[in-house]
């Protein structure tokens, strides 16, 4: 399976990722796991990308389709994938069309969580408290989540028209919002 988990911040993709990708026996692939990952061992990358992300904005197309393309060509993506934040922006749509009709490969579901505005921002501030990620502070999750209307949710509209999109209401404990998603899921695969 080559899958995509899609929404705001907050909306739960790295909480169901795990679930999903266990489900189908994929690795999950976080882009801002991957950068936070940098950030905390202080490498090159992580050192060229902090400043970023703490201000809510998106890493470079260029920088962050590298760090994917090299993600991808390790053996345990050879299964399939889910990959929880990428694409983000229409040039990584486009990048990850071609990198995939390049191997006679397509995606099989895009993933798409939903939850209200309020309810996200709630989820991330309460998280602030429990974890303190950098970019969990008021300010920064009103950029994310303009950044997210701006330039990644019109992609849904992309993925639409391919038939690819499975909307799934994020709303509800993290079971309740797991089994439906895997109802959902199931659902749009047997249609294929
Ligand atoms: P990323 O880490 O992807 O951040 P995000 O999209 O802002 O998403 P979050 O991790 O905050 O939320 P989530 O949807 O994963 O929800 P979660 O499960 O964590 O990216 C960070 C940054 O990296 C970006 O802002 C950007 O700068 C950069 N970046 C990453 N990818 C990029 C790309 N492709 N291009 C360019 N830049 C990129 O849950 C959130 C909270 O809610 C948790 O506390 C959780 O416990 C709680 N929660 C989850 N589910 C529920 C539920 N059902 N009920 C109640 N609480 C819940």
């Amino acid at each position: 399976m080559k899958l995509l988990i899609m929404g705001a911040p907050g909306a739960g993709k790295g909480t169901q990722a795990t679930a999903l990708a266990d489900r189908y026996g994929v690795p999950a692939i976080s882009t801002g796991d991957i950068f936070r990952f940098n950030i905390k061992n202080q490498t090159p990358l992580g050192v060229k990308v902090k400043e970023i992300i703490d201000a809510g904005e998106y890493v470079p197309d260029d920088v962050t389709e590298e760090i994917v393309a090299d993600r991808l060509a390790q053996p345990d993506c050879e299964p399939g994938f889910l990959l929880d934040g990428f694409p983000r922006t229409m040039h990584q749509v486009h990048f990850l069309d071609r990198y995939l009709s390049e191997r006679g490969e397509r995606l099989d579901a895009v993933v798409s969580l939903h939850v209200e505005p309020e309810a996200l921002v709630q989820r991330l501030l309460d998280r602030a408290i429990k974890e303190g990620r950098a970019d969990d502070n008021a300010d920064t999750i009103r950029r994310r989540m303009e950044v997210y209307a701006g330039q990644t949710a019109p992609l849904l509209f992309h993925y639409e028209s391919k038939g690819l999109l499975v909307d799934v209401e994020g709303t509800g404990t993290v079971d309740e919002v797991r089994q439906r998603m895997f109802g959902e899921l199931d659902a749009h695969v047997s249609q294929q």
